[in-house]
């Protein structure tokens, strides 16, 4: 009998030689095709058939398909009907795989001559879920509270296997327990939809800190994936709405230092506490209550274009009544508005008129919460880095605005300016040049010209107010223009002057026919009146000679004149009175000769 029982335990090993591999687990993801290889191993090469078919919930097998002698065959009736197929390599292939395909596929081979085997595997179904969806708890938290409170749900939605959901904290993992707990716990609850696929979701409990009040919060729901992977989905971060009491309170000026007139500064006064508290923003000031700041109960005060009237010293207070007791609310601080000084200049007037070639100096002075740097420019030329400026021998090209620029240089952007202009003025000064015109002949066309400079710019008139000027401007220089037809009764006398307020200028033409060199009748008189010139210039050669003449005579006859003048004159008075009457006959002698024409020279001897 044992023995029977060892051949029988023992027959498959003998005659079934058919052995059966096929993988013991396959992985898919929902929708897929799902291959299960089946590779049976004969001793020789027999005729074979396939049966494969899947446990059901029981234990008992369903056929699904066949394959024998050639030719493969469905089952009707199953899941799979529609979707299966054995392929030539004895493979089960499923098509568009669902979650309730997931168990165990049997593929067992008979062989007429070797006897039947056969082997299992599992088919995994994957399905990957939906971002995870977040609901939180709107209502305030507050940090007094003694339990842990409800904070979030977050649900994982449609996959298969059933994911895990993870909560966290600026990324961190909260690692929550799922028992009820005092400071941090997550309850978690998982439904099969009818379609086979999980649903999960998690509520997170927790005792927040005043540290919560920064931290992002998110839940993550972590997957398998085939081949052993996990993936994961983060749900949106959320901020905790906590309600906190103020423990310390900012108070702060933007900007916080050096601070001018007319820059734009914002108080800010910051309490911790949520919600934020109001506040009483004061000015203080000496013996008094503080002036309060309109609209600074949301903690901000803006002062557009602040004076120096702003400095001073400023207290917030936080008012939070929930705040305990010992809680500093309130603070103080000070502002320092830097300010210049309106820049004052000398000469006080605006505009400061001098003559050509005098001097002027100018002096700036400015004062202020710090000494400034003074300098003097004229466009954007420095032309003293000093509060003085000196303008010697003045020209026109010396006018225009000069500014004295205050800065302080600890203080960027602190400046103050002032302008002064300066006109250098003048008399006409008018140019002289072609004075005199010589005309061709009686009606011809001529132009005369008058150009003046002079500050203020000369006002040109002409003598004959019928004549009509045309006149052009140029900085300080005018000129005008006449033209006319030449008229000798009528035009004899023409000129111009150029005047301001400083002077007058007049310039005369003198207006001419001109004359041929050729000699034409009506030039026999200016030939006479020549010939006369001539006549008395050689005249006038003659008795030049004839005073020579007598000179010598004098020089010769009697001793030198020096020595019989002057000799006399110490010796005795009766020389002396000869020499006199000598001189002064000579003298007369010498006038009458010349006709009284003054002349001394010969006088000298
Ligand atoms: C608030 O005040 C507490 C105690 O005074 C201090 O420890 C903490 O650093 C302060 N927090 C801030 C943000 O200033
Ligand atoms: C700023 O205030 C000053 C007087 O304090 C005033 O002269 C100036 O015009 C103001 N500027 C602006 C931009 O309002
Ligand atoms: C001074 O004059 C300059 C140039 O003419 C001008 O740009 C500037 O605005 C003036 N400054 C004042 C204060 O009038």
């Amino acid at each position: 009998m044992e023995a029977l029982l060892l051949i029988i335990a023992l027959l498959p090993g003998c005659l079934c030689a058919v052995t059966v591999s096929v993988p013991p687990k396959v992985e898919i993801e929902i929708g897929q095709e799902a291959i299960l290889k089946c590779t049976p191993k004969f001793s020789g090469s027999p005729k074979y058939s396939i049966e494969w078919s899947l446990l059901d919930q029981e234990g008992s097998r369903v056929r699904i398909a066949t394959y024998n002698d050639g030719s493969t065959s469905v089952d009707h009736g199953t899941d799979f009907t529609s979707r299966v197929a054995i392929r030539s390599d004895n493979s089960l292939v499923i098509k568009d795989v669902r979650v309730k395909d997931e168990g165990t596929f049997i593929c067992r081979v008979t062989s007429a001559s070797e006897g039947s085997g056969e082997g299992s595997t599992e088919l995994k179904v994957y399905v990957t879920p939906a971002a995870p969806e977040l609901t939180v708890n709107a209502q305030l938290l507050s940090i007094t509270e003694v339990i842990a409170s409800e904070v979030g749900t977050c649900i994982s939605r449609n996959s298969y296997p059933a994911p895990t959901i993870e909560w966290y904290r600026n990324q961190e993992p909260l690692n929550a327990k799922n028992e009820k707990g005092t400071e941090l716990y997550a309850t978690s609850r998982t439904t099969t939809e009818a379609s086979g696929l999980y649903t999960v979701s998690s509520t997170l409990f927790l005792k927040p800190q005043k540290e919560d009040v920064d931290a992002v919060f998110s839940c993550k729901a972590i997957f398998p994936l085939p081949g052993g992977h996990t993936s994961q989905m983060e749900s949106k971060v959320f901020k905790l709405n906590l309600h906190y009491y103020t423990e310390n309170v900012s108070f702060m000026s933007s900007p916080n230092d050096l601070i001018k007139e007319g820059d734009t500064v914002t108080l800010r006064c910051e309490g911790d506490g949520n919600p934020a508290p109001t506040y009483l923003m004061q000015k203080m000031k000496e013996n008094a209550e503080g002036e309060e700041l309109p609209s600074g109960s949301d903690g901000v005060y803006v002062f557009q274009n602040i004076s120096r009237h702003n400095s001073g010293s400023y207290r917030c207070e936080a008012l939070d009544f929930d705040s305990p007791e010992d809680v500093e609310l309130v603070k103080h601080l000070n502002l320092f508005v830097h300010y210049l000084n309106p820049v004052t200049v000398i000469p006080g007037e605006e505009e400061v008129k001098r003559s050509l070639k005098e001097d002027v100096q100018l002096f700036c002075s400015c004062d202020g919460s710090e000494k400034p740097n003074l300098i003097w420019k004229k466009g954007n030329v420095v032309l003293s880095e000093t509060s003085r400026y000196r303008l010697k021998d003045l020209s026109y090209s010396d006018s225009g605005v000069y500014t004295c620029e205050a800065n302080v240089p600890s203080v960027p952007g602190l400046h103050k300016e002032q302008n002064i202009t300066i006109v250098v003025e003048g008399p006409p000064e008018l140019d002289m040049e072609n004075h005199q015109v010589e005309v061709e002949a009686e009606g011809h066309p001529v132009t005369l010209s008058c150009k003046a400079k002079g500050n203020p710019v000369p006002k040109i008139t002409w003598n004959q107010p019928d004549l009509k000027a045309s006149e052009s401007v140029s900085d300080l220089e005018v000129v005008s223009e006449v033209s006319f037809k030449f008229n000798s009764k009528t035009m004899n006398d023409i000129s111009c002057s150029a005047e301001n307020h400083l002077g007058m200028k007049k310039k005369e033409f003198v207006l001419s026919l001109y004359v041929a060199p050729s000699i034409a009748p009506a030039e026999e008189q200016k030939g006479g009146s020549s010939t006369a010139i001539i006549a008395v210039v050689v005249c006038v050669l003659l008795l030049l000679l004839v005073v020579a003449l007598f000179y010598f005579l004098q020089k010769k006859g009697k001793l030198a004149c020096g020595r019989s003048e002057k000799q006399p004159l110490a010796q005795d008075p009766a020389s002396a009175e000869l020499a006199v009457e000598l001189k002064s006959e000579k003298r007369n002698d010498q006038r009458g000769l010349l006709g009284g024409g003054g002349g001394g020279t010969a006088a000298e001897c």
